[in-house]
């Protein structure tokens, strides 16, 4: 049996849809299981990644979990899994964590982090899949794109190397079905260098209609995005966009080397999520 967590978000979803495409016993957590319309053959349990206790009866029986990175999870979630007898834990974890520093930059690293050391601390086979910055991040755009030609937000030549859920997705689950990723960290990335007004124009030659990236203020983003956005978590988001402007986020073949093919593109991104906009 395989576990997959954060199973109603972009990427779980789809490793989820894949394993149970491909026969795979397959349980899908969510804190609400009952609202979500899931795939025939998955069976559905609830709980909550930082609650431990709630965890017991999602991992009886599991060998192998894809695990969404909840903030303070990493200790409760890894001594449930190993009281389970869990064997294999595959972490969707970010390519802000940087091996090198002494301290990690930011709450969005320090967070992903501080669940990789619990799983490198337990018994468990760990695999960190480490992505770059989710194509999907565009789809709050879509209501700019519903009511015009302009996409209005910060820092337009902010570069980005945007991935496709669908490759985090393949990556993960060649991690969770094989025992040959024991121990290995894949820094994931889209095959293209793109600014947010690279997107832009690349979302308006998809719809058919050009469509511009305006820069504002980077205060007047903030302001917007704090009504959902934890403060430091918005901080650290815009510290990673204002020094991509002169450092443009890494360009990486840690798709490829695990599923032998060149990740999606951002075009094929757009294409894949066109009636959004
Ligand atoms: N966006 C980026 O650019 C980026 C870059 C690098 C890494 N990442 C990593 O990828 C993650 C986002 O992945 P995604 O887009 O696939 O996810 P998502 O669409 O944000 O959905 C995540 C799902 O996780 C579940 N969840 C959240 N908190 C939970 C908890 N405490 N216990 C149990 N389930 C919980 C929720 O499901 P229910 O509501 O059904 O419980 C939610 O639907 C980020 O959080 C980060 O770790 C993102």
């Amino acid at each position: 049996m395989i576990l997959i967590t954060g199973a109603t978000g972009n990427v779980g979803r789809l490793v989820l849809e894949r394993l149970a495409a491909d026969g795979r016993k397959v349980r899908a957590l969510s804190r609400n299981p009952e609202d979500v319309r899931w795939p025939s053959g998955v069976e559905a349990v609830a709980g909550d990644l930082t609650d431990a206790e709630s965890l017991a009866a999602a991992l009886n029986g599991v060998e192998a979990v894809f695990l969404f990175a909840a903030p303070g999870s990493g200790p409760g979630f890894t001594a449930a899994a190993e009281a389970a007898g869990v064997r294999r834990v595959v972490l969707l974890s970010s390519g802000a964590v940087d091996d090198a520093a002494e301290a990690q930059d930011g709450p969005i690293a320090a967070y992903h982090w501080e669940i990789e050391q619990a799983l490198r601390a337990s018994s468990l086979a760990w695999t960190f899949l480490r992505p770059e910055v989710f194509a999907a991040n565009v789809l709050p755009w879509a209501h700019q794109t519903k009511s015009g030609d302009e996409i209005r937000g910060a820092y337009a030549e902010a570069a980005s190397s945007p991935i496709h859920e669908a490759d985090i997705a393949d990556v993960a689950v060649a991690a969770l079905t094989s025992d040959g990723y024991a121990g290995t960290i894949h820094h994931l990335s889209g095959p293209e260098s793109l600014t947010h007004a690279d997107q832009a124009r690349i979302l308006g030659e998809v719809l058919g209609r050009p469509i511009r990236y305006i820069e504002v203020p980077v205060e007047a983003v903030r302001q917007q995005m704090s009504a959902h956005v934890p403060a430091p978590i918005l901080d650290s988001i815009i510290k990673i966009w204002a020094e991509s402007v002169e450092t443009p986020r890494p360009v990486t073949d840690g798709v490829e080397a695990v599923t032998g093919q060149r990740p999606r593109d951002f075009r094929t991104w757009v294409r894949d999520h066109a009636e959004a906009f």
